[in-house]
């Protein structure tokens, strides 16, 4: 049976020269005390498997149109077998991949392996995260439905107002100056055909450079990376305590690869594919933008920065990101490597961690966004039944005003909570902050009657909820 099986391997190695190439790669030895912080790249390659598996599926079945692109994903997760599992699985795979590049990046940054001579692992590590970013955004888009056209709505928005590459932008993603039915084919050949062929390509540059340098060894305090000296020492260390890829190091990665795509099919079975909402209608402005997690973040600061620096945010920050990401071989690429002595690394890392997280936690509350289906504000809190008063709560609630404002626990966050705004604001300065409207709030100015303005000014002014109690007090105290 051996006999077969070598003959059968001697034969393929003849013909196609490729069994030693890969008995090359599994075999070659890596540093001997390599531990469980160097499995996140291969639970990418594993995720991106299952993404790969699960897309070619779901592309049989897509209907890149946008007439029918949504129709196609109803039908999916409704009507073909496994369909809802099929996408979920594509989702959370994605998901893994995002959550495994983020942990790859800050791993092989505070272990220094980005420096001599492995800068170019870093560079095209960096190029395939914004790439599995972009993957996953264009994906997302591909549900086609109201929330995945406005995300789309909003991102146009913001691009179109960046200086001088914004319209080029905009007309280049979504063919118009308009989210249209062609936007979707551009984004269909993008998810399926541009970015994987470049991440395939990116891949393999990037697997071949950690062929080739082989992996960093675990970095000691105390012993920098000198150019002149470094291959020579790691030579040496292999020498000395190198062991085969296959099996010493790469049962790690097998055991962590399978939980992995254990976890990707126990998440997809468990919470089922992303929602798709209702079909996309332009005539429908109360949508809510909302991105997949891992985006929520970027989407929350686009929404925090303040106005007048907005512009040159949305262009800026992208670049201000690669360019970030892209200096540290440029800055730092001998010296140590631990990350005990080197402090700033390690603050730059939690310094970004935690935006992201606040930012994220921010996205998910979604307090930037007007809330549409906020309920009315009901009668015992305007507190009468006729009269102006009443009148102005009509108001406040048939002109939106509630989609920002909160009043005894109604209504959306996007603006300043109202509950007790009589006791703040006087009533000309209410009437000014309507007609004039403020930072992120509308004007109203020609938009409302004389009398639907007085109305809700007295509603405003109305809102005392303390009065009581400082009567009370007052009498209290003569
Ligand atoms: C799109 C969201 C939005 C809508 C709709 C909106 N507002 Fe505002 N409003 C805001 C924001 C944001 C602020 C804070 C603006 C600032 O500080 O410049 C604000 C501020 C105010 C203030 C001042 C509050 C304070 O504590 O200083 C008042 C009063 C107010 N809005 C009333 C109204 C009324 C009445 C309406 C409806 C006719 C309305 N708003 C509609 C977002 C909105």
């Amino acid at each position: 049976m051996a006999k077969v099986l070598d003959k059968a391997l001697d034969w393929l190695q003849d013909r196609t020269g490729l069994v030693q190439p890969f008995l090359h790669m599994m075999l070659h030895p890596v540093p001997g005390k390599s531990t469980w912080a160097y499995v996140f790249g291969t639970a990418i390659m594993s995720s991106f498997i299952v993404q790969l598996l699960t897309g070619v599926a779901l592309s049989t079945m897509y209907v890149p149109s946008g007439g029918e692109a949504w129709e196609s994903v109803k039908w999916i997760t409704e009507k073909v077998p496994f369909g809802a599992w099929l996408r979920a699985m594509h989702y959370f795979g994605a998901s893994s991949m995002i959550l495994f590049v983020g942990a790859h990046a800050i791993r092989t940054y505070l272990f220094g392996s980005f420096k001599f001579p492995r800068e170019l692992n870093w560079i095209s590590g960096v190029f395939l995260l914004f790439l599995t970013v972009a993957i996953g955004f264009t994906g997302q888009i591909l549900r086609w439905d109201q929330t995945a056209v406005w995300t789309v709505a909003v991102g146009a928005e913001q691009a179109l107002r960046a200086p001088f590459i914004g319209k080029t932008l905009v007309r280049v993603f979504l063919s118009g100056d308009n989210v249209n039915a062609s936007s979707l084919s551009h984004f269909f050949a993008l998810h399926v055909f541009i970015f994987p062929a470049i991440l395939i390509g990116l891949i393999a540059f990037h697997v071949w450079l950690v062929l080739h340098h082989g992996i960093s060894e675990p970095p000691t305090p105390g012993k920098p990376v000198n150019p002149e000296t470094y291959r020579d020492e790691y030579k040496e260390l292999l020498k000395k305590e190198g062991e085969p890829f296959w099996p010493n190091a790469a049962w790690r990665d097998a055991l962590f690869s399978t939980i992995v795509v254990l976890g990707i099919c126990a998440c997809a079975l468990h919470f089922g594919p992303p929602a798709i909402e209702n079909p996309p209608d332009p005539s429908l402005i109360n949508a809510e933008p909302k991105p997949d997690w891992y985006l929520t973040w970027y989407f929350a600061l686009l929404a925090l920065v303040p106005a007048p620096i907005e512009d040159w945010f949305i262009l800026l920050f992208p670049v201000i990101l690669v360019v970030g990401m892209l200096l540290p071989p440029f800055i730092s690429n001998t010296g140590e490597r631990s990350a005990r002595r080197r402090p700033w690394a390690v603050a730059i890392v939690v310094v970004i961690v935690g935006s992201i997280g606040a930012l994220w936690q921010e996205g998910i509350n979604e307090y930037w966004t007007p809330k549409f289906e906020a309920k009315p504000v009901p009668e015992q809190i305007v507190g009468t039944a006729s009269g102006p008063i009443f009148d102005g709560a009509k108001v406040f609630n048939d002109r939106g005003c509630l989609y920002c404002h909160m009043i005894s626990g109604h209504g959306g966050k996007r603006g300043p909570d109202l509950t007790d705004v009589g006791e703040r604001l006087t009533h000309d300065q209410l009437t000014i902050r309507i007609v004039n409207g403020g930072v992120n709030m509308p004007a109203y100015a020609g938009n409302i009657t004389p009398k639907e303005l007085a109305d809700v000014t007295k509603f405003l002014e109305s809102r005392k909820p303390h009065a009581p109690l400082l009567k009370s007090y007052n009498a209290g105290s003569k």
